[in-house]
Parts: structure tokens; sequence; C-alpha cells
């Protein structure tokens, strides 16, 4: 999407740094804790604002995007440290080969994907027995949040509860939790946001 190619180095502002900040500790609120550095995935990572709030727990941390700006700015922020590593994919139409994860994060990514059912399946595939998916996305809206939506690659308005707990059950996870974390507010409106996390056991 070339939306994301021409807005990646101005991506990081202190809007979407203090909300990604607190998406991430939600995420550790509501997972199981790791007593141990374990191998972790952002989906959607973008530049990497919810991967590096993750980097002291990361033995690696990998980020997939279909986007080379945003992957560009990924990794200069993971230079010198020895664990990042980034695929330039679409995970809907390729694979991953050979890797899964204690820890798959993804913010913001699903409302942008053909098929989000899919990719909770995918994903389950991609993680280890006992592994985690934790998913930020905005809950169900009337469309009024993205109002350039064909540009931005917007193919969904939010999930519903009954979305995202179906992707749980349909996807294989043993256990489907979701909870109202924040909002947005755009245009005297607020938009909530959901986090859902999927245990695979
Ligand atoms: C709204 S941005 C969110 C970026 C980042 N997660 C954040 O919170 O700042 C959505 C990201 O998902 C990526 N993306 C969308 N569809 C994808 C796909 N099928 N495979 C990989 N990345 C995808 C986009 O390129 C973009 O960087």
């Amino acid at each position: 999407m070339s939306h994301f190619n021409e807005t990646a180095n101005e991506w990081d502002t202190p809007d979407k740094i203090e909300s990604s900040k607190l998406f991430a500790r939600k995420i550790k609120e509501h997972i199981k804790t790791f007593d141990k550095p374990v191998d972790i995935l952002d989906f959607g990572c973008g530049t990497g604002l919810i991967a590096y709030e993750f980097i002291d727990q990361a033995k690696k941390l990998v980020g997939i995007d279909t986007s080379e700006g945003m992957l560009e700015v990924f990794k200069q922020k993971g230079e010198g440290l020895g664990k990042v590593e980034t695929h330039l994919i679409n995970l809907e139409e390729s694979d991953l080969e050979d890797q899964k994860f204690d820890l798959i994060v993804t913010s913001t990514a699903f409302h942008h994907l053909d098929d989000p059912q899919k990719m909770v399946h995918k994903l389950y595939g991609m993680l280890n027995d006992g592994g985690q998916l934790a998913v930020v996305d905005l809950d169900k809206e009337d469309g009024s949040f993205h109002p350039d939506n064909k540009r931005m690659g917007v193919k969904h308005f939010g999930f519903s509860e009954e979305e995202v707990m179906a992707w749980g059950e349909k996807g294989g996870f043993s256990s489907t939790k979701r909870y109202l974390i924040h909002s947005f507010e755009k245009n005297e409106r607020e938009y909530p946001l959901f986090l859902a996390v999927f245990e695979k056991h």
C-alpha cells in the first residue's frame, strides 16, 4: 500500500507513540507472562511502535509488513541489537517458512485484510504450543473513522465482539478474551479500540 510507504518517515507522531505504549501496556497486562525471553512477531508491524515495546522480552523480534518504507524505519530502530529481523511479505498471500513464535502482536493491521478469519487461523499455525496472539483494532464503527478508506486500503470498519470471538473459535484457539482498552477521538466522536487475546494450548 503506497499510503504506508509515503507516511513511513512521519509515522511516529507523539500521539501514535503514546497510544502504542498504552496498547503494549494493556497487552502485557492481559497476556500470561514469560519467565524468559521469547520469540515475538509483530504482524503489520509498521515502524515497530508496538514491537519495540516488547524488545526486553524478546529473544528474537520479527516484523512483517508489506511496506518497504515502514520496514526501513523498523530496521533502523533495531540496528546493533542483534535480535531484530524483518520480512517484506503480504502474509495473506505468502508464508513465513520454518518460524514459530511464542507471542504474536498486531495493531491496527486487521482492518486492512481481505480475510481476517483466515489470518487468525494462519497466525495460530505460526505459534508454538502455549503461544498467544494479541490483536488490537477498532471496534465496529460506521465507516466515518477512515473517510478516505479506499486510498488507505481499509477493508473493514472495525470488528464486533461476535466477529472477534468467532475468529478464536474457528481459528483453533482454546481461549479468546476481548477487552475495550482505549478510544480514538476524531471529529468530536469517540472510536473505541479492542484488544483480543487468543491462547493456543
Ligand atoms: C495502520 S498500519 C499500523 C502499523 C503498526 N502496527 C502501528 O501500530 O503503528 C497497518 C500496517 O499493516 C500493514 N499491512 C497491511 N496488510 C498487510 C498484509 N497483508 N501483510 C503484511 N502487512 C500488512 C501495512 O503496510 C501497515 O504498515
